[in-house]
């Protein structure tokens, strides 16, 4: 049964961290391959798309304990668990949908987001991303680890199987249901280059999770 973004992540919030760390593979070098992506200077003020508990910030926090974070995130269970572990920190969060929260223009120096966007299609990412270019400032970059779909017939059965469902229980509403509808990393970097990214690499991969960074 699909269930929706939100309430899917507030169910599973007991044991989500040691879930992520013990059962998504390689998380134990991604996490910390991503954070150390991020700006080291003092008071540098990053975005977390789809925050969740924080996961990512752990090292980066280690590595830049007066970073500022902004924090967007569905679940309000998420949020009151991250603001928990890091209390003390300067710490923006905006419980709301990245799609829907104005971010503002030039504010940060980086964003990040990882294991959130593979829910979305291209081309609902293209306006969030021309968003998200407009808020970094000159240079800025975007650090995004997530899953991805290996093969244009992948991504192509994902989306299939995600409307089949939606088809069967009869929803047709726009909100957001939770099912994994991986793009390829060519599309996900049309996506970040059609909305105004200069450059887009991949800077590292675990099986199907990469990481790339798109600088504005
Ligand atoms: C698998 S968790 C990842 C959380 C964290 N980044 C991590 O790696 O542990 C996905 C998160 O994305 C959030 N999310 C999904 N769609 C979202 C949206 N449209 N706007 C804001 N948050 C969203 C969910 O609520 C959930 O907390």
């Amino acid at each position: 049964m699909l269930e929706k973004m939100s309430d899917f992540f507030e169910a599973r919030l007991d044991g989500y961290d040691e879930h992520m760390m013990t059962c998504i593979e390689s998380a134990n070098e991604f996490y910390p391959f991503t954070a150390r992506q991020l700006p080291t200077a003092e008071n540098c003020h990053v975005l977390d798309l789809g925050c969740g508990t924080g996961l990512e910030l752990q090292e980066y926090y280690t590595q830049n304990p007066l970073a500022r974070v902004t924090g967007i995130d569905l679940s309000q269970g998420m949020l009151d668990e991250l603001k928990r572990k890091f209390a003390g920190k300067d710490i923006n969060l905006i419980l709301g949908s990245y799609f829907d929260v104005p971010f503002g223009e030039n504010l940060f120096d980086a964003a990040v987001s990882v294991e959130s966007l593979h829910h979305f299609t291209k081309e609902e990412k293209l306006a969030l991303y021309s968003k998200l270019h407009a808020a970094l400032k000159d240079n800025g970059c975007f650090i995004l680890t997530d899953y991805f779909s290996l093969s244009d017939e992948e991504e192509q059965m994902h989306r299939r199987n995600f409307l089949a469902l939606k088809a069967e229980q009869g929803i047709c509403d726009d909100e957001f249901y939770h099912y994994d509808t991986l793009l390829t990393v060519k599309h996900e970097t049309e996506a970040l280059l059609e909305a105004g990214f200069s450059t887009v690499e991949v800077l590292n991969h675990w099986g199907a999770t990469y990481t790339l960074k798109a600088v504005k």
